[in-house]
């Protein structure tokens, strides 16, 4: 038995924010951030739009891509470190959007490799024979724990949500996944206050994101390109037999290093950052529904899925489409 993905979707909100538009806000260029990130632009949520409200409308178009009816979904799972509330989950309030009653529903956190995780646990229910229809999302609202004078980090990120429906089936879909993390690298990429650690900052709107970029950088490039050769060895693959890479999407030079690892063309490589900025754990999905809108990745090519974030945590997916 596969877990086997049968629909995308994807939603990002209206506002955006465009490089020049970040030159009147900190002392940055559209030069210094195309050269360095290869990011043009990003969506930003309104101050009354949800992480809820991006993950129900990509939830909404996975669903009506599956072909599926809501009902016939038996576990949610959505990846967000940008939950609305601290309780109850985004998966519950978003069980309650679609008007879906009973079934498993829970958050996983693992920051920009959310949603890698959430398909891990989604296709292990389903192998396990616990679950026979997902509905797997990646949705944060990075600008609201962005500090907005910090052009270290106010440059990179950016919101938007993406879903994918899994069906149990005897067809391949899933072919492994690989999760991974090591919390001792926990202070270069973090929020460092919450509810139960310096709450005053959560209270007075200072829980903001704070990275330190090149380190992050230099384990992000070397850490993916370990998991590209973990993932080909598990299936026993080789490099030309991956049809697409859809990484997540925080700078172009880490992707494209993990293309050159590969030995993949760029044209294989599907790529929204220029768009859409750091979306977290909603790039992956977001990118992954781009690609299979426009037509190119097609039913039966190897895709291969990976990310690397804060944790830090990183992790893969394997899947034929
Ligand atoms: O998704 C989770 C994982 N996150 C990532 O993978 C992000 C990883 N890191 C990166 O993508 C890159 O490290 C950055 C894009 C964040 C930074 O690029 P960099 O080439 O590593 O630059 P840097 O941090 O070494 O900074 C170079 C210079 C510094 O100036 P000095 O000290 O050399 O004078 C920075 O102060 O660029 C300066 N700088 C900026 N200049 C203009 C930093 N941010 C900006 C900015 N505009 N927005």
């Amino acid at each position: 038995m596969y877990s086997r993905v049968i629909g995308t979707g994807g939603y990002l909100p209206e506002k955006i924010l465009t490089n020049h538009d970040l030159e009147h806000i900190v002392d940055t260029s559209d030069e210094w951030i195309t050269e360095r990130t290869g990011i043009k632009k990003r969506h930003i949520a309104e101050d009354d739009q949800t992480t809820c409200d991006l993950a129900e409308q990509a939830a909404l178009r996975a669903i009506e891509a599956s072909g599926k009816t809501a009902d016939q979904i038996d576990l949610i799972v959505v990846a967000t470190t940008t939950a609305d509330k601290i309780f109850p989950s985004v998966a519950c309030l978003l069980q309650q959007r679609l008007n879906i009653h009973g079934c498993a529903a829970f958050d996983v956190q693992a920051v920009c490799t959310g949603f890698i995780y959430a398909v891990g646990v989604a296709d292990n229910f389903i192998k396990a024979g616990s679950a026979k229809c997902a509905l797997v999302v990646g949705a944060e609202t990075m600008s609201k724990i962005i500090d907005w004078s910090d052009r270290n980090t106010c440059v990179l990120f950016g919101d938007g949500a993406g879903a994918v429906i899994m069906e149990a089936s005897e067809e391949p879909g899933v072919l492994s996944t690989h999760l991974h993390a090591d919390g001792q690298f926990e202070k270069l990429l973090h929020v460092p206050a919450g509810v139960s650690h310096e709450r005053h900052k959560l209270l007075d709107g200072e829980a903001h994101l704070q990275m330190r970029g090149a380190e992050v950088f230099k384990m992000a490039v070397t850490t993916l390109g370990r998991i590209v050769d973990e993932t080909l060895e598990a299936n026993n693959m080789k490099k030309t037999d991956i049809d697409w890479l859809v990484p997540h999407q925080a700078n172009i030079r880490i992707i494209q290093a993990t293309a050159r690892k590969l030995h993949m063309n760029m044209d294989h490589v599907v790529v929204t950052v220029a768009e859409q900025g750091n979306t977290s754990a909603a790039s992956v999905p977001l990118a992954l529904d781009t690609a299979v809108r426009e037509g190119k990745i097609q039913k039966g090519q190897t895709v291969l899925m990976e990310a690397f974030g804060g944790g830090f945590t990183w992790g893969s997916v394997l899947m034929k489409y």
